[in-house]
């Protein structure tokens, strides 16, 4: 039987991580001798370092050494885009929690003891700590980009209907399981081998080499697997690198340095809050004529991927819907707390949110249900189909994927179940949304869309398949194994994916963009035809046939009636002196992207989802339980439907607890003070929906992509929507559907808490108004 590209095999390390085998950096047997590296934080926001007395440091026990910003023998600089990012303070710090030292000792704990006995003086300078403040003094990391379409301030002001207002949604902590970690070991003549939980090993050794004074061919970076990155090891494992391979370098003997879960939150970027200001116009159907929107990140002291952030999100403001007069603003404040960075989404999803409480607003000005004014301003498919950007969507399945849901999840008979019970329920409050999403694919920087594999099949038929890319629990390599098996015809058991390694495929990008499989599993595909190739070639010469018609199926080749099975082949081909490896290369078709004017095709596809939530809210406390969660999504033709169902459902948990429960809170002094899971919620089992139905819609890609799947990583975060506005319709019940509650992200109990009496508010003060009240 030919093995289905759809079906469902297990992780190919699953049974390694239930059986705690799967070994993760902390896990590598250490060299003898290895010292342990910790580091010093910055206690002010923003501050001059006067003075820095690091002679406690040094004479704590089991101290071996203290490294400051002097002791880089490279550059002083971590940044991936601008070079604004020290690795270490240098007289400067910009965010309480910025490394300003390294202290190495004979063991963790002594390193991490002695890393807090520092006497720093400071001379404090004036902070920025939101996005707010920073727009009004005009502090941003990189000049404000603006998108403009048609004629929005005229279609406003002719427009029958207008909303305006201000909305913000909070940040959001990566939290992958495993912590940054790194762990270098000095080889011969001036080699760096460093083991780096990254999702960018490139990115890696490139930093690793500048500020260790190498040449990129000295240094390698190892990566088996990470226990998450969620974006926050794109960019920021970079500091954790350099900071082993610095020490490394300077005491020539192996440094690992992994951070405490407090530290990891201190010192690293997360999820960019946004604040928004937008202004929209709309008809009696709630069709929108005009929309403008300003949004400002939150990108933290440096740049970092702020920019491609604030693009991912400028071209998602129209989410699944189309915009004919429209002006899109995006402003990357500099602030003083930790640089924001890459969370799964990209920007995607504050991008899509602000669009979705827009339309939540309209349905409640017009009094008819969202889910009307959704399809209203869905994107149509032969007009009304080219984006902000300039690019036509050509692939758009959002009507029928919405329509199909909304039968499914049973919607209309569940809105006037919901109804019903809010009347007779006066302190338990149900609420319901539908919300949909289309997420573009690739990376918004043209030339990281290409990747490169090798694929090496052995005397014994086993197989051997590296690529760029990097494994981080999301399935990658599963998937490209599957494609390598599918295209060689042999069963998935013989091919083994091997750790990323910057000595094997070079110049890769970071596994980001969702775009991992898409990338490497059509490197791998190519590799593995070209071998395909030469055994169908050798096949045909030998028994006299078409090439064509060689065919590779469980674990046969055959021709006509003669047949060999693979593993006699491959001796056979071996003997023949037949290549029995290749490399495999791969670059995205169709994109074209100009980042000033941010116009073109920056997306090869688009994928969809919608999702239907049902929340009971306590209108006494504020809490909130997920009741029902229903979701569709678009995985093109899936190559592995239990991996991208596990992708569904853990994007969409992912994307609840964002707008949830995860807050993130600095107090006056501008110090995080929620930087551990006892202050940080993430969501837990016992938040997941008891009813949660997940479906993948099928939906072969229309574009030429690895077996007409769809990149699934990311997107189905945003289905994560659908639980916040879910609340909002909760809370709205409460004035009788007619008030838009003003509710913010987080819609944490105190949020749920205020947005209901601020809305009772309203109310009160209408019916004493209208005396209709005694
Ligand atoms: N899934 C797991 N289990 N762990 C992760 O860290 N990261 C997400 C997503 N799914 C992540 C995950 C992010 S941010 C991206 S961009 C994609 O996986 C990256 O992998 P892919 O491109 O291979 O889908
Ligand atoms: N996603 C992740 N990383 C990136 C992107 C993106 O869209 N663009 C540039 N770096
Ligand atoms: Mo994902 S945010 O592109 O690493």
């Amino acid at each position: 039987m030919r093995q289905s590209p759809k079906k469902s095999h297990p992780h190919e390390s699953a049974h390694l991580h239930v059986s705690g085998e799967a070994v993760y950096v902390d896990d590598i047997a250490e060299v003898n001798g290895t010292l342990y590296a910790a580091l010093g934080l910055s206690e002010r926001p923003h501050a001059l370092i006067k003075s820095m007395d690091l002679s406690a440091v040094e004479a704590a026990e089991d101290v071996v050494a203290v490294l400051t910003a002097k002791d880089i023998s490279g550059e002083n600089e971590c940044g991936p885009i601008v070079q604004d990012d020290p690795i270490l303070a240098d007289g400067l710090v910009q965010f309480v929690g910025q490394p300003m030292f390294v202290v190495v000792a004979k063991n963790y704990m002594a390193a991490r003891r002695a890393s807090v006995l520092a006497k720093v003086e400071y001379e404090d300078l004036p902070a920025i700590m939101t996005p707010q403040e920073a727009k009004l003094q005009g502090s941003f990391v990189v000049p404000p980009m603006q998108l403009v379409r048609g004629e929005p301030e005229k279609k406003l002001k002719d427009s029958p209907h207008r909303s305006k207002g201000t909305f913000y949604v909070g940040g959001q902590e990566q939290f992958y399981l495993e912590g940054q970690i790194s762990y270098a070991i000095p080889k011969e003549d001036n080699g760096m081998l460093v083991y780096c939980s990254t999702q960018h090993p490139t990115e890696m050794q490139h930093l690793v080499a500048h500020s260790t004074k190498r040449d990129f061919n000295q240094v390698l970076i190892e990566t088996r697997r990470m226990g998450g990155g969620f974006g926050g090891k794109e960019s920021q494992s970079g500091l954790f690198a350099c900071v082993a391979a610095i020490c490394a370098d300077y005491l020539k003997c192996s440094v690992k340095i992994r951070l405490d879960r407090d530290d990891d939150f201190m010192a690293t970027g997360k999820r960019h809050c946004f604040y928004y200001e937008y202004d929209v116009g709309f008809d009696e159907d709630g069709r929108i004529l005009a929309a403008k929107v300003e949004m400002v990140l939150r990108s933290g002291f440096s740049t970092d991927l702020s920019p491609p952030v604030a693009t991912r999100a400028v071209c998602h403001f129209d989410n699944a819907y189309y915009l004919s007069d429209v002006e899109i603003h995006a402003m990357c404040g500099k602030t003083n707390t930790q640089s924001n960075t890459a969370f799964r989404g990209f920007g995607g999803p504050q991008g899509a949110i602000v669009i979705e409480n827009i339309i939540d607003n309209i349905a409640r000005d017009l009094g008819k249900d969202a889910l009307e004014i959704r399809k209203a301003n869905f994107y149509g498919n032969a007009e009304r189909n080219v984006t902000p950007y300039g690019q036509t969507v050509e692939d758009n399945v959002i009507h029928e994927l919405v329509a199909e849901l909304e039968e499914t999840s049973d919607y209309v008979a569940r809105r006037a179940e919901i109804k019903a019970y809010n009347e007779t329920s006066p302190i338990l409050k149900k609420g319901l949304a539908l919300t949909p999403v289309k997420f573009g694919i690739s990376f918004n920087v043209v030339h990281f869309n290409q990747a490169g594999a090798l694929v090496h099949i052995y005397t014994d038929g086993s197989i051997l398949v590296n690529h760029g890319g990097t494994e981080m629990g999301q399935g990658l390599n599963t998937k490209v194994a599957q494609v390598v098996a599918l295209v060689l015809g042999v069963d998935l058991s013989r091919v083994r994916a091997t750790a990323t390694d910057t000595s094997k495929v070079v110049n890769t990008s970071a596994t980001a963009a969702s775009s991992g499989t898409d990338l490497n599993g059509k490197a791998a595909e190519n590799a593995a035809a070209q071998i395909k190739q030469r055994f169908a070639e050798y096949i045909a010469h030998k028994w006299g046939g078409d090439i064509q018609d060689v065919l590779f199926e469980n674990d046969t080749v055959s021709l006509d009636k003669q047949s060999i099975p693979f593993t006699e082949l491959v001796v056979e081909a071996y003997e023949n002196r037949i290549q029995l490896w290749s490399d495999g290369f791969y670059k995205t078709p169709k994109l074209n992207w100009d980042k000033d004017k941010l116009q073109g095709r920056p997306f090869f596809y688009f994928a969809y989802g919608a999702a239907v939530s049902e929340v009971i809210v306590d209108t006494l406390t504020g809490e909130m339980k997920l009741l029902r969660a229903d979701l569709l999504h678009d995985a093109g033709n899936p190559i592995n439907t239990a991996i991208d169902i596990g992708q569904v459902e853990g994007a969409f948990i992912q994307g609840m607890g964002w707008l949830t429960t995860e807050d993130l809170w600095w107090n006056p002094k501008g110090k995080l003070m929620t930087h551990a899971p006892s202050t940080y919620k993430i969501p837990a089992v016992n938040d997941c929906p008891d009813d949660l139905r997940v479906k993948l819609f099928h939906n072969p890609n229309h574009e030429d992509t690895i077996l007409r799947s769809k990149a699934v990583g990311e997107p189905p975060l945003l289905l994560g929507f659908s639980v916040f506005f879910a609340i909002r319709d909760a809370i709205a019940s409460v004035a009788d559907y007619k008030i838009n509650p003003p509710l913010d992200a987080p819609a944490t109990p105190e949020n749920i808490m205020n947005a209901i009496s601020a809305i009772t508010d309203i109310v009160d003060d209408t019916d004493t108004n209208s005396g209709a009240k005694s």
